[in-house]
């Protein structure tokens, strides 16, 4: 069974902080490294393994980034980001325009994609999906945990940190480029669950999706996925309109099936932060109070969706005909 991401119960609000790109490296074939600090030389916001930043683009959106430094350093952030051809723009801002000196905005961090404490992991990482698992390992490192690293791409070139991480760590890491073993032989991997371990996979989705698929006979949670892309969502349940109230605002507004509940909340005089407005990043969570969500995002853990209560309003619609939002 795949369990996802554990989250808090409330949204939560960072204003962007205004940070200075000390450096930026690059790292692999299309991919660059930033290392951010404040210009004042001030402590960061902490952070723990598997945490984002909101990179805030010249156009006022937001683009999600892993945190791949080291999280004991209370005074720089390092992400490294791939050039995606086909993106909205983010990539090729930070690959062209960003250069060391600028000032960017960072909004969070957030972590969806913590590392719960256990005996024994197995990282599954895919191309720029490394990112995340770096300082993974090294938490796991820290604490004197058992782990290994499978990490796939499709080039040797293409694949960042691959030199630093088999230097570091020998055999425990493995690393297959696709030209010369293929796709990651997952089946071999993942077809005895291993007692005490966790499943830690980032990478695109055809390989989340795989992975999923090989263990689901694993038992409950053993699966952590993280995704940044939007899955391809099926089908809202309902397709009539259905009333939500926004209990703190003092309304209740009526989302028809061409507009989402963050919007339809929003135009009410709700206040809810939003990034992705994907169902990818968790900043629009809120708690549900009433009702039942259809949750249609990439974040949410299977217990979670369970539980309902909470869902991500950029997706996420709903069963009932009535949702209550703490909003
Ligand atoms: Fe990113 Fe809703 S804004 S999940």
């Amino acid at each position: 069974m795949v369990a996802h991401n554990l989250l808090p119960a409330i949204p939560r609000s960072t204003p962007a902080l205004s940070l200075r790109v000390r450096a930026k490296d690059a790292v692999a074939d299309g991919v660059v490294s930033l290392t951010l600090d404040h210009p004042d030389g001030l402590r960061l916001r902490d952070w723990t393994p598997g945490a984002h930043i909101d990179l805030v683009l010249p156009d006022g959106t937001t683009r999600q980034y892993s945190l791949c430094g080291d999280r004991w350093d209370a005074h720089s952030y390092r992400i490294a980001v791939l050039r995606e051809p086909a993106g909205r723009g983010g990539s090729a801002y930070v690959h062209d325009g960003l250069m060391p000196g600028d000032r960017v905005g960072v909004g969070g961090p957030h972590n969806h994609f913590p590392l719960v404490p256990a005996d024994r992991y197995l990282f599954i990482a895919g191309g720029i999906g490394i990112t995340p698992v770096l300082p993974m390992i090294q938490q796991a490192e820290l604490v004197g945990a058992e782990w290994q690293l499978l990490y796939g791409g499709c080039t040797r070139a293409s694949m960042a940190f691959r030199t630093d991480l088999t230097r570091a760590h020998g055999e425990r890491v493995r690393v297959r480029p696709q030209d010369e073993y293929g796709l990651l032989d997952l089946a071999a991997w993942l077809s005895t669950p291993a007692p005490a371990t966790r499943v830690y996979c980032c990478g695109p989705a055809p390989l989340l999706t795989a992975v999923q698929e090989a263990c689901a006979h694993w038992p409950d949670h053993s699966l952590r996925t993280e995704r940044f892309a939007a899955a391809v969502r099926s089908e809202p349940v309902r397709r009539t309109p259905f009333e939500v109230e926004l209990r703190r605002t003092g309304r209740t507004v009526t989302v028809t099936p061409d507009v989402s509940v963050l919007h339809a909340a929003r135009r009410a005089g709700a206040e809810v932060l939003s990034s992705c407005e994907q169902g990818t990043c968790g900043t629009c969570l809120v708690p549900v109070l009433g009702g039942t969500p259809d949750h249609r995002d990439a974040v949410l853990a299977d217990h979670e969706r369970a539980a309902g209560d909470c869902m991500l309003p950029c997706v996420s619609r709903s069963h009932s005909d009535r949702l209550v939002l703490d909003l």
